[in-house]
């Protein structure tokens, strides 16, 4: 079974072709551009700006994903109605219309692509309805049935396929009840699994995400946008420096006796704690490494919280942060000395960020569990909010 699947939900913009083939996954193509380079003067990511990025790459993304599967193939396609189909995309999509209309002129329907899937939500939802309207394009001219996905179950999804080789993967038996630690620049959760394609949110953040918080602390000190790789990167040479304290932190919520998170707090004490100060390159050093381990620790205990409350069997972290390797070292710390029983599953680097493997794997995944067999549908909408 073959899937295309899209991902334009915050400012990466991703397309890809994956195999399924029983519990393996072969990623036959592959395209991502991130416009990290274009938000990083606002330090953040800017709605409108993002979904121009878009539109304008969407195509040569497309493009390039199935020409990396063999599937990108000239011919003389006879398409009558085209004008018609691309019809939804005049008033707000002129973008992709104008790139739509040649490609589909040009290149002929790729053999043996069964579905199409695309993120839905949560997101910047301008962001979101280009991938959307993308792939009603797709569906439609190419008549090929679209699913929606969750950008957030992608991100569990992520951590169920293990990768075997460069573009394989396979998956991973779970034992439940299962947990994920979802962490990134959007959200933070914490979401309980008893059987597959069953979703419990049993905790969230109630302001800024944790990688958000990263972004907010490294702008803080003068850092570029993504904070998350600077400041880890920094909190990793001030302790092997051994540096000086240079800020004692709060870990906010740590015994609120719930599974909820708070991280605009520690923002706003490094703001504090820094404001008319000249910091020195080791200062800056020295605040990112409290910063991380204060994150870290509320994010580890209130997991282990989690592990003990549910009985969970299996852990399952993915996000941006989840590349964080404090948080990685602290984890498997955790789980190795006190609960053996827990097989704790990260996904590999590239996966950890967003990107468009993820949605067909999720996708693929909710086939194999044959649950999604009813829902494919051209009437899609996005949702900013979309939730488990
Ligand atoms: O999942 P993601 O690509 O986008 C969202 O869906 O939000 O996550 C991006 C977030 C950013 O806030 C970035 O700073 C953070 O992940 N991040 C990290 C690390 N790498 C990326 N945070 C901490 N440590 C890292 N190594
Ligand atoms: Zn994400």
């Amino acid at each position: 079974m073959k899937i295309l699947s899209i991902e334009t939900s915050c400012d990466e913009t991703a397309v890809s072709v994956l195999e399924g083939n029983e519990h393996t996954i072969t990623v036959l193509g592959n395209a991502l551009a991130s416009q990290i380079e274009l938000h990083a003067q606002y330090g953040g990511v800017f709605p409108a700006l993002a979904k121009r990025a878009h539109a304008e790459k969407f195509v040569l993304l497309l493009k390039e994903a199935l020409s990396e599967s063999g599937m990108l193939i000239e011919g003389n396609a006879d398409l009558p109605d085209l004008k018609e189909q691309l019809e939804f995309l005049n008033e707000k999509e002129t973008t992709l219309k104008e790139h739509f209309l040649p490609f589909f002129s040009q290149y002929q329907k790729p053999a043996g692509v069964d579905y199409i899937a695309v993120t839905s939500g949560p997101g910047l939802e301008p962001a979101l309805w280009v991938g959307i309207n993308a792939a009603k394009a797709l569906s439609t001219v190419w008549d090929i049935p679209l699913f929606p996905i969750n950008h957030m179950e992608g991100h569990v999804v992520s951590a169920v396929f293990q990768q075997k080789n460069e573009n394989k993967f396979s998956l991973h038996e779970l034992s439940y009840p299962v947990l994920a630690l979802l962490v990134s620049g959007g959200h933070t959760e914490l979401v309980v699994s008893d059987e597959p394609l069953q979703y419990k949110k049993i905790g969230q953040t109630r302001d800024d995400a944790v990688g958000e918080a990263f972004d907010k602390v490294a702008r803080i000190l003068g850092l570029p946008y993504p904070g998350g790789p600077k400041i880890s990167a920094f909190a990793k040479e001030s302790r092997e420096q051994n540096l000086e304290k240079f800020i004692e932190l709060p870990r906010p919520m740590l015994h609120s006796g719930d599974y909820d998170f708070s991280f605009s707090g520690l923002k706003t004490a490094v703001l504090y704690a820094t404001q008319k100060k000249e910091l020195s390159e080791n200062d800056k050093k020295s605040i990112a490494q409290e910063f991380e381990e204060a994150a870290v620790e509320v994010l580890v205990s209130k997991t282990a919280k989690a592990i003990e409350e549910f009985n969970v069997q299996t852990l399952l972290v993915g996000g941006g942060v989840a590349n964080n390797e404090w948080l990685r070292a602290e984890l498997t710390r955790a789980i190795k000395e006190q609960y053996p029983q827990v097989t704790l599953l990260f996904p590999t680097k590239d996966l950890t960020t967003d990107n468009s493997v993820m949605i067909g794997m999720t996708l693929y995944y909710q086939l194999l569990h044959e649950k999604n067999k009813k829902t494919a549908s051209n009437i899609l909408k996005a949702d900013g909010n979309l939730s488990f």
